[in-house]
C-alpha cells in the first residue's frame, strides 16, 4: 500500500515509517520544513510537504494514498486549545478525502482518555467527555458516514531510545530539583509501551482495522508511578519523595496533573482482534538500559 503518514519526522511516527517501509509498503511523509523533507527523505519514503495547519496540504496527501497513519500532533501544552482544534480539523479533512472508498486512516489517541468502567481502562471504554484533545470524536464521527476510520489509544509513555516525552521531562525535572518525587504514595499506575511494538501495531490496524474501532497499544498495562520515581531516583543518585498533590502542583508543573492520574489499561481486546504481541522491554527495563541517562532531558511535551 501507499501510506501517507502525517507525523513522519516524529519520534513514533519515524518508527511507523520504518515499520511499514519494511513490511513492502511505501510512504508518502508529511513534513512541514526543508529539516522534516530531509529526513523523511534519509528515512527512503517520499516526501508530501504540508502541515495540519494547511488542509489542501493533507486532503491532496490523503487523496494520494491507499491509506492514512495520523501521528502528528503539536504538542504545546500552552495552547494545547489550538492544538486540539488543529488536529480535529486535520482528521476531519483525511477522512473526506477518504470518504467513498475503504481507505483506512488511523487516528492516533491516549489511553488517559479512556473513561475505565473497571479496574483497566479497555478499547470498549469511551472518551471522557471533557478532554480537550478530540481525535477520537473526531475519528468516529468520520466512521459514523461510513469512512473507515479507527482509533489507537497510546499509553503515557511510549518510550525507547530517542524519548522526548513525559519521561525524560520528569527526569530533568529530579535532576533539577535533586529529589525524585511521585504524587501522594505513588501508587497510581500508568501503562506503557515500546516505540516499536507500538509501531508495529499501527501496521496491524493499517491492514485489518474496521470502521469505527479502537485499539489499545499498551504493553506494560500498569506501572507504579513510585516505581518510575524510584529508577529515576537510583540513576540518578537523588533521593525518593512523595509529594502531596497541593506540594506536587508547585514540584512538577503541569506534569503534575497526569503523573498522578491513575490510568492503567488493558490491550487484551486489541491483542486478540489483531494477533498483536509486544516483544520489546518493558518501561522500566528500559530506563534500566541507561540511555534515558544519558541523553540530554530538556524536552518538555505534552501527551494526552
Ligand atoms: N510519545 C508518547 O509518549 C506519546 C504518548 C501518548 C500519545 N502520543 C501521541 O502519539 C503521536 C505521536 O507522538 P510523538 O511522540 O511521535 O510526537 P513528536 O515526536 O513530538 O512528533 C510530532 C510530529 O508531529 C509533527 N507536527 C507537529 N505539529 C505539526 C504541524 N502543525 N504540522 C505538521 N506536522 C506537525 C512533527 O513535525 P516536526 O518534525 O516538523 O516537528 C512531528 O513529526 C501524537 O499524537 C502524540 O500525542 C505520544
Amino acid at each position: 500500500m501507499r501510506v501517507f503518514v502525517t507525523g513522519a519526522t516524529g519520534f513514533i511516527g519515524t518508527a511507523v515509517v520504518r515499520e511499514l517501509m519494511d513490511a513492502g509498503h511505501q510512504v508518502l511523509g508529511l513534513a512541514r520544513s526543508v529539516a522534516g523533507a530531509k529526513s523523511v527523505v534519509a528515512a527512503g519514503a517520499l516526501v508530501h510537504r504540508g502541515s495540519l495547519e494547511d488542509l489542501e496540504s493533507l486532503r491532496t496527501g490523503a487523496t494520494a494514498a491507499d491509506g492514512v497513519i495520523h501521528t502528528a500532533f503539536t504538542h504545546d501544552f500552552s495552547n494545547y486549545g489550538p492544538a486540539a482544534e488543529a488536529d480535529r480539523r486535520a482528521i476531519e479533512t483525511l477522512g473526506d478525502a477518504l470518504a467513498g472508498s475503504d481507505r483506512p486512516l488511523i487516528v492516533t489517541s491516549g489511553s488517559l482518555i479512556a473513561q475505565a468502567q473497571g479496574p483497566l481502562a479497555t478499547e470498549d471504554d469511551r472518551a471522557k467527555p471533557k478532554f480537550p484533545r478530540k481525535s477520537e470524536e473526531a475519528a468516529l464521527a468520520l466512521a459514523a458516514r461510513g469512512i473507515r476510520a479507527s482509533v489507537l489509544r497510546l499509553p503515557p509513555s511510549v518510550h525507547g531510545n530517542g524519548d522526548h516525552g513525559f519521561v525524560p521531562y520528569l527526569i530533568s525535572i529530579a535532576r533539577e530539583k535533586g529529589i525524585s518525587a511521585c504524587v501522594g504514595d505513588g501508587l497510581n499506575r500508568w501503562p506503557a509501551v515500546h516505540r516499536l511494538d507500538a509501531a508495529h501495531l499501527y501496521r496491524l490496524v493499517l491492514e485489518k482495522s474496521s470502521a469505527g474501532a479502537t485499539y489499545h497499544g499498551v504493553a506494560d498495562e500498569g506501572v507504579p508511578t513510585r516505581e518510575i520515581a524510584e529508577v529515576i531516583g537510583r540513576h540518578l543518585n537523588v533521593p525518593v519523595v512523595s509529594k502531596s498533590r497541593e506540594e506536587a502542583a508547585a514540584h512538577f508543573g503541569w506534569i503534575a496533573a497526569f503523573f498522578g492520574m491513575d490510568g492503567a489499561a488493558s490491550s487484551a481486546l486489541t491483542q486478540k482482534r489483531l494477533g498483536w504481541r509486544p516483544v520489546q522491554p518493558g518501561l522500566i527495563a528500559d530506563l534500566n538500559a541507561r540511555h534515558y541517562f544519558e541523553q540530554t532531558a530538556d524536552a518538555a511535551v505534552v501527551r494526552s
